[in-house]
């Protein structure tokens, strides 16, 4: 069995507490640790604490097969990214020009490009080449300290490429080509309305779909939006979602008000994302049901719309999580970015963010009894920083403030 040991780290991060997600002031609690270490055995880990508790308990871990001395670092949990759509094909930085040039998102995508271009090249790609693109992706993703991943289908419209993307996922997930991130799938077939069909026609497919697609995924999400699936196709692709045993997740409130996340919190929706417009009811409706709001400033970021307050639903007591939507319209691997525009444009605080992409990210995709924290029993999924302190996530920017990271024990990047 492997053994690691991090060792005198200036400050460990364990976010330790209940395996559930944290509302309100509990959104805040970190549990800092001066002079902390972490060892691991096998992939999970044995104790977390201060160097000399853990050494008192485990003697031996200093003769660790792999030791690794933080000082002067901040030991951090793996972080989570619990949205994404990290499969497609193309390039789309032509649109990226045109937005510059005053194009919404919208007319782009009216016009046949978007989400419907990323389809177009999608469908004609083999598996190995988006196998290719997502490692890529995810090699990224992991030297800026994530450790586990949401990938979302989405670029198909039919069911011969959503099965081709989820069996893309599976196989960066599992088996020989297998990568260090841990994926979790969730079914998008319900992404985007090709020019000509209607919204009615892809949902349809989509319902008819659900059923054979379900075995590869864990999760069905649709992009609830006026114009593209408004409430009653949302409900009918969710709904046959939950019949096949799929959590339900949901894009609500992206670009105006529709009561996507009343729908979400109905029909007792793991998480609601993006939640720009929402209302004061619907996060009222969220509390209710226990559903995590996912804020993915990034969106905002790229669209210049104006971001979510995270302290409303703070305030409301609904756990709050950030993740990067990484797609070919917000182009970003990184969860330090996203903790960045948390807190200075979210009004997040540094701590609040931590969490957000940690355990309350772990609880947006139902993990958090396996990662999101660092203590006993879960597993070793480990960020290292490249300053003295937790806060060097938000403060060091544009570059990579990560120095090493751990997946389920093994020093991976
Ligand atoms: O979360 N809103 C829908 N889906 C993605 C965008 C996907 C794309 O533009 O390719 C999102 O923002
Ligand atoms: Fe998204």
């Amino acid at each position: 069995m492997h053994t690691l040991f991090v060792r005198n780290a200036a400050q460990l991060v364990t976010v330790a507490g209940p395996d559930a997600p944290r509302a309100g002031a509990a959104q805040g609690h970190l549990d800092l640790v001066e002079d902390g270490a972490v060892y691991a055995e096998g992939e999970r880990i044995a104790a977390a604490g201060k160097t000399s508790d853990v050494l008192a308990k485990f003697p031996h871990a200093k003769d660790a097969q792999t030791v690794i001395d933080a000082s002067g670092r901040a030991v951090v949990p793996g972080l989570v990214d619990c949205h994404a759509h990290p499969v497609f094909a193309g390039d789309r930085s032509d649109e990226y020009a045109m937005r510059l040039g005053g194009k919404s998102y919208r007319e782009i995508l009216a016009a046949g490009g978007g989400i419907l271009k990323s389809v177009a090249h999608t469908r004609k790609a083999s598996h190995d080449e988006l196998l290719a693109g997502l490692e890529n992706r995810l090699d990224r993703a992991l030297a800026l300290g994530t450790t586990t991943m949401e990938a979302k289908s989405g670029y198909g419209l039919d069911e011969a490429t959503e099965r081709k993307m989820l069996e893309v996922i599976r196989a960066a997930n599992e088996g020989p080509q297998r990568h260090a991130i841990d994926l979790v799938p969730t079914l998008l077939f319900a992404h985007a309305v090709p020019v000509g069909s209607s919204a009615k026609a892809i949902a349809d497919a989509a319902v008819e779909a659900t059923p054979r697609l379900a075995p590869l995924a864990e999760f069905v999400d649709v992009f609830c939006e006026k114009g593209i699936f408004e409430l009653d196709d949302s409900r009918r692709v969710l709904e046959a979602g939950k019949k096949a045993g799929l959590g339900v997740k949901a894009h609500v409130d992206e670009m105006c008000l529709l009561g996507g996340a009343k729908l979400a919190a109905e029909l007792g929706a793991v998480s609601a994302d993006h939640l720009l417009y929402t209302d004061d009811a619907s996060i009222a409706a969220m509390k209710r049901s226990g559903a995590v709001a996912v804020l993915l400033p990034g969106t905002p970021f790229v669209l210049r719309a104006a971001y979510s307050d995270a302290r409303r639903w703070i305030a409301a007591d609904v756990p709050v999580a950030c993740a990067t939507d990484l797609n070919p319209n917000c182009f970003c691997e990184s969860l330090p970015f996203v903790f960045t525009l948390s807190v200075y444009e979210m009004k997040m605080t540094p701590a609040e963010a931590l969490v957000a992409i940690t355990i309350n990210a772990a609880a947006a995709i139902r993990r958090e009894k396996e990662i999101g924290s660092l203590v006993p029993g879960k597993l070793a999924d480990i960020a290292i920083l490249d300053g003295p302190s937790y806060l060097h996530l938000g403060y060091h920017l544009a570059g990579n403030p990560v120095w090493k990271v751990i997946k389920r024990g093994r020093v991976v990047a």
